[in-house]
This record gives structure tokens, C-alpha cells and sequence, in this order.
């Protein structure tokens, strides 16, 4: 099915090559990684071509990826904005640490990262349709500042390595010809003494943290913007048909925003009116709604005055409720067992950017094909088109917020402490439209986790902001009672919902849902053509806990782990789960498929029939049927809809 959406965004203009003007462009060559995937050398100079921000359209755009220039730089270089090419060519979106960027910058002897400053330069040409509007560049993802030049003038800053931003560059660009770009970006992961919101980047690459991404590592594009526009539009459905919409204008100014919601064969099921900045409602009847099993989506138009773009949602309601007795997450009222990997989005090639939208739904694909039902974001946030494929494809998302650094010498400072609440709020409004997220995750295993709770005053922040999700403030270790969650970590046997735990596990908390934020993660070694091949990383590949001697011993170890969760499942008060890992990540082994993503460990007919067992555990329960099994409430509905089927066609063709 071609959603209005998909075909919009195939539509859009196709893309000019850009920095082609520089030397350095043809010098550009993807490096050597330490390991490749089938992606690395199929990328080219023309990545991510793909309509970056599916949740707000407009049809026209013009990508900025492809190849820029850059130079290493130091804090004061930030006063002398550079011109022209500066050496060394770049492929963006990527961060310079990784081969695709084709730069790759080196470790030291030690095999530390170093680059903490860095320039980039790239021009473009402003279309000439464009001349009557104003210009806003966006960028996916800078890691950590960026201070953004146009033509030499500073045009905006941003600070935070995960979350989308856009800036108005109108009164900086040349009405003719060529304008240049120049963007500083300072990364100060594990550097200056600065505790920062890193997820799993480190100069020191050990174990289960991985090597660092500094740069422009998200999508760059411009788009023609009438002066006043939609500068952000939060959408979101519930299983009643309820559409919430706030279309947050430009300018601060209230002006009329209509609205209209397309069904998957693209008519109008309704339409409605409200104000910029406030919230409205527009009601759809007995809509189809959004789970994995059927991720029915709703495309939307929006028009505020002369913009008018376009966006989609899907209609499910999350819940906390009692279900015989037993506090569970519920989807669409009913409990809903979500069980999913943690899933690092690491690449071997790319590092925090996947080499290619193929690439990062091939993940997704494993992931559906073994039955798993959610996928739990770790520490890590992707380009919008990764949730965008979670909606479409059927998978919730347990979303974390990126840790800061697991440092027990350094904690937060206060001003640590606000910067990190300052990005949490901006990951929950950058990315609450996304149907797919279902909880949000504040703090992991105590990283970064000032004493004191710091989740009590976070919970009623992220609650605020967003009121129609669950919220997991602490996934693992210190836990104080907030939040929807009771969740244990605990390697690799579960211990969810259950009567006994481990240290340093609370008892469960029958108030909240029983949940197993990590177990499994058992390893098993492989042959060097699908290892990291840097020495140090799979020197350590002993430091899990347990590595099995051959797969056939790791599936077995596998299906004996899933199968204690099935029993906790079953017995006591456990409500979903997520097993460790999707991927083998650098000195990390325990992956369903290897880092290079070419060797499927798992047996999927074992993984398929033990994950079915979770789910029919659950309904057992009085939870939701799901996979296999058809729900009893999707079996009613095929029933009325044949009912309807015979009496408008068998009934009409038999003469009445
Ligand atoms: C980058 O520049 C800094 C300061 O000039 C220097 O210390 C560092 O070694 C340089 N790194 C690389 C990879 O060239
Ligand atoms: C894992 O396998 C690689 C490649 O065969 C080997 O070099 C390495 O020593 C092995 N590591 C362990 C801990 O067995
Ligand atoms: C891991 O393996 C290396 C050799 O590959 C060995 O030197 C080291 O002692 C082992 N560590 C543990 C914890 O077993």
C-alpha cells in the first residue's frame, strides 16, 4: 500500500549534487573499516536521498548531503570562519570517526579518539522558484555543538548530539548565485571534564562502549518556508479516533491551522479546524487502529496560511491498568506483552549513522521475522526514517534517553545535571508524534544518575510533556519507585515480575509493571571476517559472562533463557521483556547477527515458536492474542466485515 505520504515523498524534487565546486570532492574515498557490511562500498557521494522528516512535509526540499570539505580545528578557530575547501573531502551525514565519512580520523597509540574541534564547508544554490520565500536549513543530527555560518555570518547555534534542529538562514543568503556553508561542531565526549549526554561513545573503546561520533551525522537540507510557517507539529491518535494537533507556528502569532486525515486509500475521513500553538482535536470514526500486528496509519494535511504540509499519525492508546489483578501495559486496552532486543544501532561503517535506509530496515526485517514486537532504542537515537519504519513496519519502541557518562568519580554537576534534563525534553518533543514509541526511558543502569533520585523531578517533566505514554525512569539498578516500570536487569536469567531478585535489584513493586529491561546476552565467538577487527575490542570479547562453544550451543542456551522468562511469564507478574542484542557491537558478541550483519546466528523456527510462547504465556493471562494466534478482536471484525461483504455483494449479486 503507497501511502499519500510515501508517494509525496517520491515526488519531491530530485536531488543536485552539491560541493562539487571544491577539489577536495574528488578526492573523496570511503576509508578501510575495521570491518564492512554489504552496504559500505554501495553507498556512493549521494547518501540518504530518502525525505528526511516524514512527520512534516513539504514538497519542496533539496538535500545538502553528499560531499562537503573538512579540517581538524581547535576552540579558537570558531572566530575565523573558514571559505572555500578546506582540504579534506567528507561524505555527510556521517561523523568523522567513521570509514564512510572518508576521513576516519585516527586513535593515537594508546587508541584513543582526539578530535574535539572540526570545520566544514560545503555551497549550494538556492533554487530560483525559491526567490519569494524564506529558506530554513535542518540538520538530523550534530554531535555535540554546531555553530552554523551562511556566507561567513553566523546564523545559529545548537547544542545536544541527538535531536533535529532547523535554522532560518533567509537574511544570510545571496539573492544570486553561490552561498557558503561553514558549520564549527565541538565534541567534548570524554574531554574538558564535561559530563554529557553520550550514550555509548567513548575515546576509549572497551567492551560494551564503543568507539566515539563527532560531526554532522544526521541528514542537511534546505526547504522553502513561507514567513510564517510550521516550525514543529505534534499529532497524536488514540484508539477512540481522537487526533490531537498542535501546529506550532513560526512566529509565535495564533492564526487558523485546518486540517484534513486520509484513510490508507487516501480519502478524507475527516476534517477539522483549530488555532497555531494550541492544541485541537479532530475526530475520526471507528478508525483503524495501530498495533504491530496491524500497523494501520493515517496520512494528515495540514495548512497554516500559505504552508501547508503534510504528516501522518496512528490511532492506539498506551495505558497502565490492572488486568486479574496485575498492573500491565496496555495497548488499545488490552495488556500487551512487548518483547523486544536492545537494539544499539551501531555500525561498523557508519558508527551512529546507518549506511543506508536499507541497511537500517534490514535490522527491523530480522527483527519481525523472528516475531519480536517492540525494539528498545538503547541509549542511542536514530534518524526520523527509523521510526517512520517502526510505524509502517510494526514494531513499538522503548525509547531511552542517551545516557550520560557512567562515571562514578565525576557526577553530574547542577548545571550537568539541567543540560541533560534541557536534551531529555527535546528528545520527548522532537519525537512524540512517532506512533510506534511507547514508553520513554530516563535513566539506564544508574550512568550518569545523580544520588537522590533525579528521576522524581524528571517523571512529572516527561509526563507533562507527553501524558499518552508509559514512562520507564529507571531501566535497571536504582530503582525508588517512580515512574510505570519495575524493571530488573539481570544476565543472562530473567528475574521479572517474579518473588525473588538480585542484588542490585529492588523486590518487584506490584504497583508498577514487572519488566525485564535486559537479560539473555549469552556470546559466542566467530571467525575473524565477521569480527571488529581492532585488537583491543576483541581481546575483551571474554569479559561477558558466559560465551557458549558453538551456535548450535548458543541457541540452546537461548531458548533455555527465553523459556524462564515464559515460565515468569506465566506464573508470576513479568510483563515483556528485552533480550540482549540485536547485533554483535565492536567487543561485543552476543548478537542475533554479527556486527557486519552477513551471519544470522539464530535458528528462526526455534526463536519464532519461543518468542509465540511469550505472547500465548501472556494471553493466558488475559493479555492480548498476539502473532500467530488471531486476536479474538481482529477475528470479530473479519467477521462483521464479511458480513457486510455478503450483503452488499453476494446479497446485490443474487438480485436483491
Ligand atoms: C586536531 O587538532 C588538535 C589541536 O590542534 C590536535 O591536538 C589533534 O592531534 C588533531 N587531531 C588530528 C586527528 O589531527
Ligand atoms: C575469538 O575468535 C577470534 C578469531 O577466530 C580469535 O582471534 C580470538 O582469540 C577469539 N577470542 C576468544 C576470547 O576466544
Ligand atoms: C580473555 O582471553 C584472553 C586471551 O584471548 C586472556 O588473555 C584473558 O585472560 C581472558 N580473560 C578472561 C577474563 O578470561
Amino acid at each position: 500500500m503507497l501511502s499519500l505520504l510515501a508517494a509525496v515523498a517520491g515526488l519531491a524534487l530530485p536531488q543536485l549534487a552539491l560541493g562539487g565546486e571544491y577539489s577536495s570532492a574528488s578526492s573523496y574515498k570511503v576509508q578501510t573499516p575495521p570491518l564492512t557490511t554489504d552496504w559500505t562500498y554501495n553507498v556512493g557521494t549521494d547518501p540518504w536521498t530518502e525525505y528526511p522528516r516524514p512527520q512534516l512535509v513539504r514538497d519542496r526540499w533539496q538535500s545538502l548531503n553528499g560531499i562537503w570539505s573538512y579540517k581538524n580545528a581547535s576552540a579558537s578557530d570558531l572566530h575565523r570562519v573558514p571559505s572555500g575547501d578546506l582540504g579534506q573531502a567528507i561524505m555527510i551525514p556521517s561523523c568523522i570517526e567513521s570509514a564512510l565519512s572518508g576521513v576516519m580520523t585516527p586513535l593515537d597509540e594508546q587508541g584513543n579518539g582526539n578530535v574535539k574541534y572540526s570545520w566544514f564547508t560545503t555551497t549550494f544554490d538556492v533554487p530560483s522558484d525559491w526567490k519569494e520565500d524564506d529558506v530554513v536549513i535542518n540538520f538530523g543530527a550534530a554531535d555535540w555543538e554546531a555553530t552554523v555560518f551562511v556566507n561567513g555570518k553566523e546564523a545559529g547555534f545548537h547544542r545536544g548530539g541527538w535531536t533535529r534542529f532547523s535554522i532560518d538562514i533567509t537574511k544570510h543568503l545571496k539573492k544570486h548565485g553561490q552561498n557558503e556553508l561553514a558549520v564549527f561542531v565541538y565534541d567534548p565526549t570524554d574531554s574538558d571534564e564535561i559530563v554529557i549526554s553520550v550514550g555509548k561513545q567513548t575515546l576509549r573503546p572497551d567492551h560494551i562502549f564503543y568507539t566515539p561520533c563527532s560531526g554532522i551525522w544526521g541528514s542537511v537540507f534546505i526547504e522553502p518556508v513561507p514567513k510564517a510557517h510550521i516550525a514543529q507539529l505534534d499529532v497524536s491518535g488514540d484508539m477512540h479516533g481522537k487526533l490531537t494537533i498542535k501546529a506550532h507556528s513560526s512566529n509565535g502569532k495564533s492564526a487558523p491551522v485546518h486540517v484534513h486525515v486520509y484513510d490508507p486509500s487516501n480519502n478524507i475521513v475527516a476534517s477539522g479546524s483549530g488555532t497555531s500553538d494550541e492544541d485541537f482535536v479532530v475526530r475520526v470514526g471507528n478508525p483503524d487502529l495501530w498495533s504491530p500486528e496491524h500497523p494501520h496509519l493515517y496520512d494528515i494535511k495540514v495548512k497554516f496560511g500559505d504552508d501547508e504540509v503534510k504528516s501522518y499519525t496512528g490511532f492506539r492508546t498506551i495505558e497502565k491498568g490492572e488486568v486479574e489483578g496485575v498492573v500491565r501495559p496496555l495497548l488499545n486496552g488490552e495488556f500487551y506483552l512487548a518483547f523486544g532486543p536492545l537494539d544499539q544501532g551501531y555500525w561498523p561503517d557508519g558508527l551512529l549513522t546507518p549506511p543506508n535506509r536499507e541497511a537500517m530496515v534490514y535490522d527491523l526485517q530480522v527483527l519481525k521475522e523472528l516475531g519480536f514486537n517492540m525494539v528498545r532504542k538503547h541509549i542511542k537515537v536514530e534518524p526520523d526514517l527509523f521510526y517512520r519504519a517502526c510505524d509502517e513496519m510494526g514494531l513499538l519502541v522503548m525509547q531511552d534517553m542517551p545516557s550520560m557518562r557512567p562515571n562514578i568519580n565525576k557526577i553530574p554537576s547542577e548545571s550537568e545535571q539541567e543540560e541533560f534534563t534541557r536534551q531529555l525534553v527535546k528528545l520527548v518533543e522532537t519525537h512524540k508524534s512517532f506512533p510506534s514509541i511507547y514508553t520513554w526511558v530516563i535513566y539506564n543502569e544508574g550512568w550518569g544518575q545523580r544520588p537522590n533520585a533525579p528521576e522524581s523531578k524528571l517523571v512529572p517533566i516527561v509526563r507533562e510533556l507527553d501524558p499518552t505514554r508509559l514512562i520507564n525512569a529507571v531501566t535497571g539498578w536504582h530503582d525508588s519507585g517512580y515512574g510505570d516500570y519495575h524493571d530488573n536487569h539481570h544476565y543472562s536469567m530473567p528475574q521479572c515480575g517474579t518473588p525473588f531478585y538480585s542484588i542490585p535489584s529492588s523486590p518487584y513493586d506490584p504497583k508498577r509493571i514487572g519488566f525485564q529491561g535486559e537479560f539473555g546476552g549469552v556470546s559466542t565467538n566467530t571467525s575473524m571476517e565477521h569480527i571488529w577487527n581492532v585488537p583491543k575490542s576483541f581481546a575483551n570479547i571474554n569479559m561477558t559472562y558466559e560465551i557458549d562453544e558453538t551456535i548450535e550451543v548458543w541457541n540452546e542456551r537461548a531458548h533455555e533463557i527465553l523459556d524462564a522468562l515464559r515460565d515468569q511469564i506465566q506464573r508470576y507478574s513479568c510483563s515483556g521483556g528485552v533480550y540482549t542484542q540485536t547485533t554483535d557491537v565492536e567487543g561485543e558478541m552476543n548478537g542475533l547477527i554479527t556486527y557486519d550483519r552477513r551471519l544470522k546466528r539464530y535458528d528462526p523456527a526455534q526463536w519464532q515458536r519461543d518468542i509465540q510462547a511469550l505472547y500465548d504465556a501472556a494471553a493466558s493471562r488475559g493479555g492480548a492474542r498476539i502473532g500467530s494466534s488471531r486476536s479474538p478482536i481482529t477475528a470479530a471484525k473479519q467477521w462483521v466485515s464479511s458480513l457486510w461483504y455478503i450483503n452488499t455483494h453476494v446479497l446485490r449479486g443474487l438480485g436483491f
